[in-house]
Order: structure tokens, then C-alpha cells, then sequence
């Protein structure tokens, strides 16, 4: 297994790019089970999530490959097989997605449930009702979810509906996902209230209206969509990543540097720069590019996560090791995922003096971290871990890195570019 090995202490200062956004190019991938002809997406991450939706699909018959420019051409030719098995769906929950665009095209599904995560239960029931809203038959049965369209033998589709999918935290991404899939294929008008309205799901809103779908209200809660009967596979670039260049962000005002990084839109980014403005950065915009700037040590600031265009909870643990070294008392709350908090205790090993209270975190700013051991369970916690280590004195070797290779492409040759000493090493 790897690890990652930094020797805190250093400003970060240049320029980097941030790669496509994992969580934009993981339904788009979906859709191409809604295709007919390939599908061939550009500024596709290469991260271990991608190539894990890439083995999913192929076991729905949908043949992927990624060309020597990068490209990611994929192309559905096998309809009849229905099944997302658990060994896969266990190791990524965004597999999920693969449900709506099954029942609206072949009629039938069977996909694992995804379980668990150290970020909390994660369930999803609201993807259950979005799709039996649309008439989709649903039981779960030894772990899978089974699925039907009606009168999926003799060729009926799903039928548009009106539906509210907001749940106790809010909208649901991945839900949002799941459910526009399927309705841009059923007979009639689907209307979806409190629909998420995160850059990737209207990312994925746009591809599929240049695949024939008709969707209206992009980027708002509400979504109208008129179901049409054929979509075709077409080209598409992927947004960037907000939260791998938010990561980079943080980290370039945590270590007192001056970054700037391309493939920031500031449109994705409003929350974490008006926070880091108010922690006492200089941030600078520009049209897909974020300048930073933080000479003094920051101040602290709340934080409270929230679905977009509120504080991004990916951002959340970057953001509180920033605020461990932060001028005063910061209070973080998480909205979106309540137990996402692993990162505290591995962040108070290294110095840090920060109590979790039910869904917030005390966070009372040290003058300095210092370097040790430590292990993530999840990917922007390890983000987290290595923002950390950039600031405290010495060395911080992170474990099970796994985790931040699932959304992170290479991030410890940006960081070296930005002059971050960092190295990955093999761990016995
Ligand atoms: C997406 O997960 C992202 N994953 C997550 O990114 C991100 O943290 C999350 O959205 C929130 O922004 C992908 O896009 C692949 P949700 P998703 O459904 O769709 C509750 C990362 O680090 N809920 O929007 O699974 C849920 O428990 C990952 O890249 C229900 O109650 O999240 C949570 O409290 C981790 N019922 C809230 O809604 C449901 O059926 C938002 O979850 C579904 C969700």
C-alpha cells in the first residue's frame, strides 16, 4: 500500500491546474447506457473511481476505452445484462447511478446496494422514490436492489411525474442524478422539486440536453424534463474539478503562500472565497482562475456546510486544517453529512485542539501542528491530512492513500510543483 510521506513548512507559490471533476464525470459515464452511439468525453480525471465505473459498466455491456489523448470513448452494445454486482458497487458508491438509466432503457435492473461509508449511512431512499415516482417497480432483495419498468416485457417505458426529492439534509446529488436519467426517457413531463443543483449535476443536465434530452430550470431546484424516446451518445468536456481546486486553494492559503489555480471557476467556488476572504486571504478572480493569497496568519471563521450554492461538505475537512492553526475559535458545522468528522482525531495527533459537539466541530486555533503519523478513512479527509502535514513542523507520513487516489490525479506532483515536499512511498 501506499503512503504519503510531507516535511511541513514550506509556502506554496505558483500556478496549477485542477483536473475534470470526478463527481460530474461518474454520472456522465452512467448515461452512456442511455445512448445510442458512443460517447466520447474529454477532461475525464484518470483516479481509481473512474476506472472502477469504467469495470461497472463493462459488466452492463458497455464497452470503455481511453484513448492515448485521454479521451474516454464509451459505447453501450450489450443491452441484456442488468446486474451492478456488490464486489464492485461495495468499493463506490457513484455505481448507484447506473439504476435510473438501466430502468429507462432496458427496462430492468438489478444493482447491489452500495452500504455504508465512513462518511455516514448514506441511504438511499430518495432514489427509490424518485424512481418509483416514475412508475419503476422496486424491492430490495438479498442486498440488491430489483427493478422493473412497467410493462418492461412488452416494451413500455417509465412515465414522467411530478415529485419533491428534498430528504432531511436537503437535495440529493447523486439522487438528482439517478432520477433526471430516467425521466429524459419516460413518456411525458417529469417535474422534480428540490432537485440539487451542484455544478455536476447540471453538468450532467447539459450532456444529456446534447444527447435530445429537453430539461428546463438547470441550476435551479426545480427541474421540468420532457421525456423523449431516443438519445444519442455526442462529445463532451467535463467541468472541472471545484473540489480538488478548492482543495489547492486551502492549501496555498493554509501554508501562507500564493497560488493560483486554473480551472477555478469562481461561479463553483462563492462559498470557500468568501470564507477564506473573511479568514483574512486575498483572493483574486478571474474567469476559470483563482488567485490566493495569505501572507499573515488566517482568522478563525464558522463554517457551515450546506448543498450548493452553500459551503461544500468535500471541503469541509480541508477547511479545518486550515482553521487548526487559525487566530481563535472557529465552529464548523456539517449540514450535509453529520458523522463526517473521522479527520478530528487524526488532525488532534498532530497537535490540533478540536472537539466535535453532535454535527459541529470547536475548532480552537494552535500556533502549530506537529508532523506524525496518521490515516484517513475517506478521500477529503486525507485531502485534510495533507494540508495538515504541509503546515506542521516536520514529517507526516499519511497511510492508506488509496483513499485520496479515488479523487485526487497525482496530487503530490502538483503540490511539488507548488514546492510542497512530498513524496509517495510504499508501505509495507
Ligand atoms: C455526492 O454524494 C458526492 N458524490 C459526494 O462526494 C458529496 O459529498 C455529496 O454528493 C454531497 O455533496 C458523488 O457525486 C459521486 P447526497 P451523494 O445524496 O449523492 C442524504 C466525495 O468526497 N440522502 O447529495 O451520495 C444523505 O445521507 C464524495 O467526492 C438521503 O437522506 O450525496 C446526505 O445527508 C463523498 N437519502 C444528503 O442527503 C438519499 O436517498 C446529501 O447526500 C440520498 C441522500
Amino acid at each position: 500500500m501506499d503512503a504519503m510521506v510531507v516535511t511541513g513548512g514550506c509556502r506554496l507559490q505558483g500556478r496549477v491546474r485542477a483536473g475534470g471533476a470526478k463527481n460530474a464525470a461518474l454520472p456522465i459515464m452512467a448515461a452512456s447506457l442511455l445512448a445510442d452511439g458512443p460517447m466520447c468525453l474529454k477532461n475525464v480525471p484518470d483516479l481509481a473511481d473512474i476506472r472502477t465505473m469504467m469495470r461497472l459498466l463493462a459488466k452492463l455491456g458497455v464497452e470503455s476505452e481511453r484513448r492515448p489523448n485521454g479521451d474516454l470513448v464509451l459505447e453501450s452494445r450489450n443491452a441484456r445484462r442488468n446486474l451492478a454486482p456488490y464486489d464492485i458497487m461495495r468499493t463506490m458508491r457513484a455505481g448507484i447511478c447506473v439504476l435510473g438509466p438501466l430502468l429507462a432503457r432496458r427496462g430492468r435492473a438489478e444493482v447491489s446496494l452500495p452500504g455504508g461509508c465512513a462518511i455516514g449511512d448514506r441511504p438511499v431512499d430518495l432514489h427509490l422514490k424518485g424512481l418509483r415516482a416514475l412508475g419503476a417497480r422496486l424491492d430490495i432483495r438479498h442486498g440488491y436492489i430489483v427493478g422493473s419498468a412497467p410493462g418492461a416485457r412488452t416494451g413500455k417505458r417509465l412515465r414522467g411525474a411530478e415529485m419533491y426529492l428534498g430528504g432531511p439534509f436537503g437535495s440529493s446529488v447523486t439522487g438528482t442524478a439517478n432520477v433526471l436519467m430516467a425521466a429524459v426517457l419516460a413518456k411525458g413531463q417529469t417535474v422534480i422539486e428540490c432537485a440539487a443543483c451542484e455544478p455536476e449535476v447540471q453538468d450532467l443536465a447539459r450532456v444529456l440536453i446534447k444527447m435530445g434530452a429537453k430539461i428546463h430550470g438547470i441550476g435551479s431546484p426545480c427541474l421540468v424534463v420532457e421525456g423523449v424516446d431516443r438519445l444519442v451518445g455526442v462529445p463532451h468536456t467535463v467541468i472541472p474539478d471545484r473540489i480538488e481546486a478548492g482543495t489547492l486553494l486551502v492549501a496555498g492559503a493554509a501554508t501562507g503562500g500564493d497560488v493560483t489555480v486554473e480551472g477555478a471557476r469562481s461561479s463553483d467556488l462563492f462559498a470557500l472565497v468568501h470564507v477564506l476572504r473573511e479568514a483574512g486571504a486575498r483572493v483574486e478572480r478571474f474567469d476559470d482562475t483563482i488567485r490566493i493569497r495569505a501572507r499573515r496568519r488566517l482568522k478563525s471563521v464558522d463554517v457551515t456546510t450546506l448543498p450548493f450554492p452553500g459551503f461544500p461538505t468535500d471541503l469541509q475537512a480541508q477547511m479545518m486544517a486550515l482553521l487548526a492553526v487559525a487566530d481563535g475559535i472557529s465552529i464548523i458545522t456539517e449540514k450535509i453529512f453529520p458523522d463526517r468528522f473521522m479527520h478530528i482525531a487524526e488532525l488532534n495527533r498532530m497537535g490540533a485542539r478540536i472537539r466535535k459537539e453532535g454535527n459541529a466541530a470547536v475548532v480552537h486555533g494552535t500556533r502549530r501542528l506537529s508532523g506524525a503519523p496518521v490515516m484517513a478513512g475517506d478521500l477529503r479527509a486525507s485531502a485534510a491530512l495533507v494540508i495538515a502535514g504541509l503546515i506542521a513542523e516536520g514529517k507526516t507520513t499519511i497511510s492508506r492513500i488509496y483513499h485520496l487516489d479515488r479523487g485526487y490525479e497525482r496530487i503530490e506532483r502538483k503540490l511539488a510543483a507548488l514546492g510542497a515536499t512530498i513524496k509517495r512511498i510504499k508501505e509495507r
